[in-house]
């Protein structure tokens, strides 16, 4: 039963079961989707529609029935097929995105049994995933294509309706939904200034901050409260749709249109379509409506610039004045979020004209990412010509994205009317429009000039487009896509689980939304919430903190500082110390200052910003790696690697080349944010912790000082890990002190769950890299010297920026190059320090050196797979640059193997072809290899324990001290412990991780996890099953053997230890060994770009990996698969964007994008190296979690022979500056052209820019 004051609360805060995640709370990554249904009275039928539960409003669910993902399929019941299939085609790792894309699927499949790949990507497209690469999901799904399905499991939706005006009242809101048009106009005429909620995907992220609401539900009631609009009704000269309807049913309908008339009547819906289908994902365009759109008045939504184009007109209507016909175009828009509406009108519909015969309508939009984003810059251009002429007749032509409202480039329409549609026409608009399109260098947004650039670019698609229909009147079609199965090889036994491709342990669990997290487990009576108070400066002194205001508010029980810290306020790493709070100064914008205790998550949210902090700013401040270099502001130790004789050599080579690469940072973006529940048990000070910690002994370590008491008082319990990929070993220590602080001095359990923001904010991630290079070389490729000086951002404290040892110690990567000289300098900034992120430092410095051997084929006009081949290391015993032994064989295995299986050479010439038909499309491909070291550097990390308990039944219990996070670990300690002790591994069971079964656990990272648990797991076999092997020969585990082994008061319990390999690093004599061994690989990837736009497509990927004899090919696959798609993240697509003051302003899926559905390529091809052993690591297996995310780098590659490409045709040079991520906004400038040259970057000094490179 809910209270009053939970019903402006979103459906996500309600439901309290476990399978409805939080992931952004925005709407922006789908972990809450849900399904809806609703009546709809019309067509007498029942709507079912999935959508974003974080953005409902459980108040305006009145009539709704709502499924969640518990109520489709079960473990203890039954699975609903669409769970099954998801985890029998190992779609889930950490799971936390899987009842997501459950319940996007069962919707789908309850509206249409049969669907086709394209409704299931359209229907997963609101759905992110960290883990998989998406490729498993699409797999398991797409078997609901082919095969009939009968779904007679789907529940009856329950509805009503409202007959009589409603009003809902809580603490802080008031929402009235009328009954009908009168009702509502008379509202609206009492309260103007209520906003009208409809979607509520605009206002829902402020509706707290209204007073009063008039809703109005978009399906059922909304029929009988606006009468005819509601509908799409077509009218002669058009389709005029219903403000309240959704854009899903705006698709809907104009799709009907398009298939049923004339296609010359319908180019301006086929314009709309093109929109649609990229504007948000599904859940969003299920809830937000074509009215919402429009009256959000947000320059980057996209509907408002085509419905301009399209000269549609809005029917408005109050109580006092009736109804009144408005005309969209700019007028409409008065300012940033502002309209002409009176605020005692509503918008009844929207009247969309069809097209007329000679006239040629399009849309345009760029985003950061191809769909789910919203635009950078969009456009509705709109011609129609004099009949049978290419005599301009009108024009319209509008941009959203290049100022706060709309903008009409009237005087350039004005000025081709009457012209003809020809060379000087273009020439003549182009000019015009740079003259009209005005946008300060300082504006809102940045990417001024690719901004700009791309108003003429558009233009000129829409040119060519037009004129090509002019003379054919052909359509383009769009390439399906395909994802083919993988085929692995069974190389053991079916009834031996090693090896096999079984199914990740909880998958079920996950599917099913039965997985717990850390904030699934219920509220402990009497818990609090706990909230940070971070710093908004970037240097400053301290001054004061007051809380009284914030210890004023309802709920709030207490606030926290370093004052309250009952043992010390640091964390330490390495002799590094790091503040918990922040006690005099602060360094940077977002470091913890105080904490705020409360009774609720909304109380303590409240209140945190209630807390008032004086500061004295400080100097210097500044956060570029640029600006460190100037202030010689860096870490100790500063490391260096060299062998050779670096000037000896640079004497003697044919070229020397001096350039450098730059490579921004990433954010871990799991989907479960971090967090933690600190139970204080009252007695003895004991404490335990429920954790999403990757490394829990160092958790309970940190707590333990912080406290002031012992570690074994303190237990970290970690059941299983939403994603982590290296971010949640740090800083979750730090919360974790933090929140245990705050649940002894409250002497009650407190809760910590950072919103995806904070988390963004004050967690950090990928450090972001300057490679500054040196490189001698002779005219046939082989490079003799390269001198690198690698720069990281480091941000304010060292933290883990010890990663830069591990650049270093990636620099060579399969390259023998026999003078080599790697410096590392970590810069100290003011920023929010940089931690360990998947690969740790490996892809930053691998990706310099491939960058060293791209730019020295250019220069040698040689290909780069040439100069790659011709430096690669092949005699049978190698030397890496700090004197470690290893064998390339099975790296040269993989590379061969992957231009073959690639058909690279062919398609070098197929692409060069393309390429020379194709003046604004370009192709590029490329090929890398990778060697890459598996283990800690430092050394006493490599240990692994294990614990292994057979009870009297017969029954294993193993605990180990690695952490399940998606990668499959607790599958694989499973399937050696079943592998060991012969049993089903249906008898083991791995409960969680915990300090107090396996102590002192190194993290699970460094790719080492499974060789450390698995070894462990493994070792435990000669303490224990040796004393059984007394009593029982052979069938370890079977009842009477266990019971008779028990009589004979044989201990049944045992641990296995691993001490893992001694590696350690000799920095002053640049020696090794650094790593157990290396894993290799290689990948060949193809691209094609969009000149004008900088688009890009991921249209193929080739990857042959080697992972020795891998103990479960399915997960294997599963993290090559995942790391390729992180690392197309990486290498193109996210950006993170910091103010000029530091402030990081990328907060959330909406403006940071990691890779969707629509990045992975459609030809993802990956094969695991055949016949490949590995002596030194569990079943001769190899690591595999960090590799793959480096050969992304093949994409970052294939774009730059691309633009390449582009630019050979325009007479420009091959060589050319290109930064990582290549986004879009980065091919566009790099394919430099008219356009480009329009749009100059203005003088450094000469204005403030919008944001900053790091
Ligand atoms: C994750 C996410 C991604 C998105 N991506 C895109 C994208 O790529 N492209 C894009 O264009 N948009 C995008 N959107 C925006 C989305 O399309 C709009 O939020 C939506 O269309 C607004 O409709 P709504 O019904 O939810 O409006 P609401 O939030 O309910 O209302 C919005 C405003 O419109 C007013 N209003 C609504 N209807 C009426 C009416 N009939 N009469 C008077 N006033 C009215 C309300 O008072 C309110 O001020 C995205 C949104 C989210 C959350
Ligand atoms: S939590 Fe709702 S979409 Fe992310
Ligand atoms: S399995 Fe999709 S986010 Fe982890």
């Amino acid at each position: 039963m809910l209270s009053q004051n939970h019903l402006h609360v979103s459906l996500l805060y309600i439901v309290l079961l476990t399978g409805t995640k939080y992931g952004c709370g925005g709407g922006g990554c789908g972990a809450c989707t849900v399904m809806v249904s609703k009546y709809d009275q019309l067509n007498n039928r029942v709507l079912h529609y999935t959508v974003n539960a974080c953005l409902q409003p459980i108040c305006t669910l009145h009539g709704a029935a709502v499924v969640t993902v518990e109520g489709i399929g079960s473990t203890k019941t039954k699975l609903h097929p669409v769970q099954e299939r998801i985890a029998k085609a190992h779609g889930s790792q950490c799971g936390f995105c899987t009842p997501g894309m459950v319940m996007s699927m069962y919707t789908l499949l309850r509206n249409k049994p049969h669907p086709t790949m394209e409704d299931i990507r359209e229907a997963l497209g609101g759905n992110l995933c960290r883990c998989t690469g998406y490729r498993p999901i699409i797999d398991g799904f797409k078997t609901f294509c082919d095969v009939s399905n009968a779904f007679n499991l789907f529940p009856q939706a329950k509805t009503c309706l409202l007959s009589t005006q409603t009003e809902l009242t809580c603490d802080r809101l008031k929402l009235i939904s009328p009954v009908d048009l009168t009702n509502l106009l008379e509202l609206k005429t009492e309260y103007p200034e209520a906003p009208v909620v409809v979607g509520n995907t605009t206002i829902g992220i402020n509706l707290l901050l209204c007073h009063l609401c008039i809703h109005c539900p978009f399906l059922e009631r909304t029929f009988q409260l606006f009468v005819i609009y509601l509908l799409c009704v077509h009218v002669h000269a058009g389709v005029s749709m219903g403000a309240v309807c959704t854009l899903s049913s705006l698709k809907e309908e104009m799709e009907r249109a398009v298939r049923e008339m004339e296609a010359e009547r319908t180019r301006g819906y086929q314009a709309l379509l093109q929109t649609l289908r990229c504007l948000a994902g599904k859940q969003i365009r299920n809830m937000a409506t074509i009215g919402g759109n429009i009256l959000s008045a947000n320059p980057k939504y996209d509907l408002n610039s085509v419905l301009a184009a399209l000269d549609c007109t809005l029917q408005v209507m109050s109580k006092e004045n009736g109804t009144r016909a408005i005309t969209l175009n700019e007028e409409l828009f008065t300012g940033f979020g502002k309209t002409v509406l009176r605020p005692d009108e509503v918008l009844l519909s929207i009247d969309i004209p069809y097209s007329k015969p000679w006239e040629f309508v399009s849309a345009f939009r760029q985003a950061q990412r191809r769909e789910f984003a919203f635009s950078i810059v969009n456009a509705g251009m709109k011609v129609l010509f004099r009949e049978g002429t290419n005599i301009v007749e009108s024009l319209n032509i509008y941009y959203g994205g290049v100022g706060p409202t709309l903008v009409k480039v009237g005087r350039t329409c004005q000025k081709l009317v009457g012209r003809s549609w020809g060379e000087e026409l273009l020439a003549d608009a182009c000019r015009l429009l740079e003259e009209e399109v005005e946008l300060s260098d300082s504006a809102h947004g940045g990417k001024v000039e690719y901004r700009k650039t791309l108003t003429t670019s558009f233009f000129f698609k829409f040119y060519m487009q037009v004129l090509q229909e002019l003379r054919e009147r052909v359509h383009i079609q769009d390439s399906v896509c395909l994802f083919p199965l993988q085929l692995v090889s069974n190389a053991q036994s079916s009834q031996d689980p090693v090896g096999h491709p079984m199914m990740h342990q909880a998958a079920f669990h996950q599917a099913t939304g039965e997985a717990q997290y850390y904030d699934d487990i219920p509220a402990v009576q009497g818990e609090l919430f706990v909230y940070m108070v971070t710093s908004t400066r970037a240097h400053a002194k301290i001054i004061n903190i007051d809380p009284s205001e914030a210890l004023g508010m309802t709920g709030v029980v207490t606030f926290l500082s370093a004052g309250d810290v009952p043992g010390q306020n640091r964390r330490m790493l390495f002799n590094n110390p790091e503040e918990l709070f922040a006690e005099e100064e602060v360094s940077c914008v977002g470091q913890i200052i105080g904490a705020v205790v409360a009774e609720s998550r909304e109380q303590a949210r409240r209140a945190a910003q209630m807390v008032k902090v004086t500061y004295q700013d400080l100097l210097p401040v500044f956060f570029t790696i640029e600006e460190a270099i100037q202030h010689q502001s860096f870490f100790d130790p500063k490391r260096k690697l060299e062998r050779g004789d670096m000037d000896k050599a640079f004497e003697t080579v044919d070229q020397i080349l001096e350039d450098e690469i730059y490579l921004g940072g990433q954010e871990h973006f799991y989907m479960e944010t971090q967090g933690l529940i600190a139970v204080p048990k009252g007695e003895n000070g004991e404490l335990e912790l429920f954790v999403a910690s990757q490394h829990s002994a160092y958790t309970q370590e940190v707590v333990g000082i912080t406290l002031g008491i012992d570690s074994n008082k303190i237990t970290c319990h970690v059941r299983r890990l939403g994603g982590a990929f290296g971010g949640k070993v740090m800083k979750i220590a730090s919360l974790s002190a933090i929140t245990a602080t705050a649940a002894v001095k409250t002497g009650r359990p407190v809760r910590c769950v950072l919103e995806r923001g904070d988390d963004m904010l004050i967690t950090s991630g990928r450090h972001p890299f300057l490679g500054k290079y040196k490189v001698g070389y002779n005219n046939d490729g082989t490079i003799m010297a390269a001198d690198i000086t690698y720069y990281s951002n480091g941000g304010c404290t060292l933290n883990e920026s010890l990663i830069m040892e591990k650049a270093l110690l990636h620099m060579d990567n399969g390259y023998k190059i026999p003078n080599l000289r790697g410096r590392g300098l970590v810069c100290k900034t003011y920023l929010p320090s940089y931690t360990a992120f998947r690969g740790f430092g490996g892809p930053q410095g691998l990706m310099v050196m491939e960058s060293v051997l791209h730019e020295v084929a250019v220069k040698c006009g040689l290909p780069p797979q040439k100069v790659r081949e011709i430096n690669m290391y092949r005699e049978e015993e190698c030397y890496t640059h700090y004197k470690q032994l290893f064998s390339p064989r099975d790296m040269l295995r993989c590379w061969d193997e992957c231009l073959d299986k690639a058909g690279y050479h062919d398609r070098l010439q197929a692409i060069q072809q393309f390429n020379t038909s194709n003046r604004w499309k370009k192709r590029g491909i490329s090929a890398v290899p990778m060697k890459f070291g598996v283990g800690f550097s430092k050394g006493f990390f490599n240990q692994g324990a294990a614990l292994v308990n057979i009870y009297k039944d017969g029954s294993v219990l193993v605990a180990h001290g690695g952490t399940e996070m998606g990668q499959g670990i607790n599958t694989k300690a499973l399937q050696i412990a079943s592998h060991i002790l012969k049993v089903p591994m249906s008898s083991i069971h791995i409960k969680e991780t915990c300090t107090g079964n396996v102590p002192n656990a190194a993290p699970s990272a460094a790719s080492f996890g499974t060789d450390a648990v698995g070894m462990a797991v493994k070792v435990f076999q000669r303490s224990l099953a040796s004393d059984l092997f007394v009593i029982a020969c052979n069938d370890l585990c079977s009842f009477p053997q266990i019971f008779e082994a028990y009589c004979q008061k044989v201990s049944l319990s045992a641990t296995g230890f691993f001490m893992g390999p001694h590696t350690d690093m000799d920095w002053e004599n640049s020696e090794g060994p650094a790593y157990y061994y290396f894993t290799f690989g290689a990948c060949c990837s193809e691209v094609e770009i969009d000149c004008l736009t900088g688009d890009h497509k991921n249209l193929r990927t080739d990857i042959v990996m080697d992972v020795g004899r891998s103990l479960n090919p399915a997960i294997d696959i599963g993290q090559i698969e995942g790391g390729f798609v992180q690392g197309i993240g990486l290498y193109t697509i996210e950006e993170l964007q910091f103010s000029l003051e530091g402030v990081l302003m990328t907060r959330g899926p909406s403006q940071y994008k990691i890779p969707a559905l629509c990045d992975v390529p459609p030809q993802f091809n990956v094969h695991l190296l055949a016949n490949a052993q590995n002596p030194h690591a569990i079943y001769r297996s190899k690591g595999i979690g960090e590799p793959p995310v480096f050969l992304a780098s093949t994409i970052f590659f294939a774009i730059k022979e691309a633009v390449a490409a582009a630019r050979r045709e325009r007479g420009l040079g091959d060589s050319f500056p290109l930064s990582s991520p290549a986004t879009a906004e980065r091919i566009r400038m790099a394919c430099e052209d008219q356009f480009t040259e329009m749009a100059p970057s203005p003088e450094k000094g000469t204005f403030k820019p919008w944001s900053i490179n790091i």
